[in-house]
């Protein structure tokens, strides 16, 4: 057994990159100012804060005045939903989003239909694709807002965003979409997308925890959650994380110098490691779709296994992966999002998700494939007794 921790639960979070971290420092100790505050150290904090915005809108093609710094991709997504939704509560009260979105998306929805909204949750194919036709059949007058994710973080699909907005845009729907598993992976260009709102989270792309952004169009009318004292151009009151701001910014900004040459060697990874476990398990099914999947994401159902049983074996063995999601307590229910694919219940407690990531190699991806077959069958026979 190898000594070296095989991590693959990157859609779970990673780990903050040194060069990251080194910009961060600073703004831990010597540059700590208050950016509202006058005095010296106070603009130098303020001044962090500009470059990082400006850093970040130049991922996302965007004007720096259109990111808001928040702390985390939860927020963001609540920002956009509840925040564009009370803005624009008196044009109408229906919202749109998918089955298959994050819990911080699903509950943002849930929390505004005790305001009086009314929300449709769009189904999903088997592979997890949500079809254009049926969000623009579900649009009605009183249609506000959308919230449609790019990328799935339990099947790793990825979503026709563009054409979806595109058609959503000609309606005057208000379109979000959650970006937090797209971060790093996919092209970011707020106008090609053509969303009026787009989440992102640092600790996704070798950022900080508890550090995100909310990409606000300029006119796109936004409630604040926490007015505070006016910060974020009064969009997101409290004094800010300037470290988390910087490390997501610079963060954001190496995940797309690096993109293209990270995408095909994550992509010839993943598929080694989706071949070999379908090939060498038997009762196992990829889920989510085959191509249009997230570089570094494979996620699979395994035929009469106890999820958490087999993530155990494998963290015994030095393989940290998910079951599909790591976000949920209670991990005995079966998950949302394989339920929207048409699994039944008993197959949609039996996800394992392997995410892939900077400092993944081909012989981790081997040593996966040496160990999985082994702890299957152990646990099928065991559990046969
Ligand atoms: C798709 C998606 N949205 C939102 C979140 C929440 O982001 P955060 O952990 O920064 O609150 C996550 C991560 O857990 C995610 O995968």
């Amino acid at each position: 057994v190898s000594d070296r921790l095989i991590y693959l639960d990157h859609a779970a979070t990673t780990p903050v990159r040194d060069d990251v971290a080194a910009a961060m420092w600073p703004y831990f100790t010597t540059a700590f100012g208050n950016p509202s505050s006058v005095h010296g150290a106070g603009a130098r904090a303020h001044e962090a804060m500009e470059h990082a915005r400006a850093m970040a809108a130049g991922v996302l093609k965007a004007r720096p005045g259109e990111i808001v710094f928040t702390s985390g991709g939860t927020e963001s997504d609540t920002l956009a939903i509840v925040g564009a939704a009370r803005a624009l509560r008196q044009r109408g009260r229906h919202v749109l989003t998918t089955a298959i979105e994050h819990a911080a998306v699903l509950e943002a929805c849930r929390a505004l239909t005790r305001e009086g909204f009314d929300v449709t949750f769009l189904p999903v194919d088997g592979d997890g694709l949500v079809d254009p036709d049926r969000v623009m059949d579900a649009v009605r007058p009183d249609t506000v807002l959308a919230s449609i994710m790019l990328a799935n973080n339990e099947v790793g699909t990825i979503q026709p965003l563009a054409e979806i907005a595109a058609a959503l845009r000609t309606r005057g729907v208000i379109v979000h979409s959650d970006a937090v598993q797209a971060g790093g992976a996919l092209d970011l260009d707020v106008d090609r997308l053509g969303v009026d709102l787009l989440t992102l989270s640092a600790h996704k792309i070798y950022g900080p925890k508890g550090a995100g952004l909310l990409y606000v169009r300029r006119g796109t009318q936004l409630e604040p959650l926490f007015p505070g004292g006016g910060q974020e151009r009064g969009r997101r009151g409290g004094t800010e994380n300037v470290p988390g701001a910087v490390g997501l910014a610079v963060a954001l900004h190496l995940a797309a110098t690096e993109r293209e040459e990270e995408t095909l060697r994550l992509e010839r990874l993943r598929d080694r490691l989706i071949d070999g476990v379908l090939l060498r398990v038997p009762g196992v099914r990829l889920t989510g779709h085959r191509v249009k999947r997230l570089p570094g994401h494979a996620s699979f159902t395994v035929h009469g296994i106890n999820a958490e049983a087999l993530l155990v074996d494998l963290d015994i063995a030095g393989i940290a992966c998910s079951s599909g999601s790591a976000c949920h307590a209670g991990a005995t229910d079966p998950s949302h999002v394989l339920l929207a694919l048409g699994l039944p219940p008993e197959v949609a407690r039996t996800g394992l998700r392997l995410t892939l990531g900077r400092d993944t190699t081909q012989a981790d991806i081997d040593r996966v494939l040496e160990v999985l077959p082994d702890s299957v069958a152990a646990l099928r026979s065991g559990e046969a007794v």
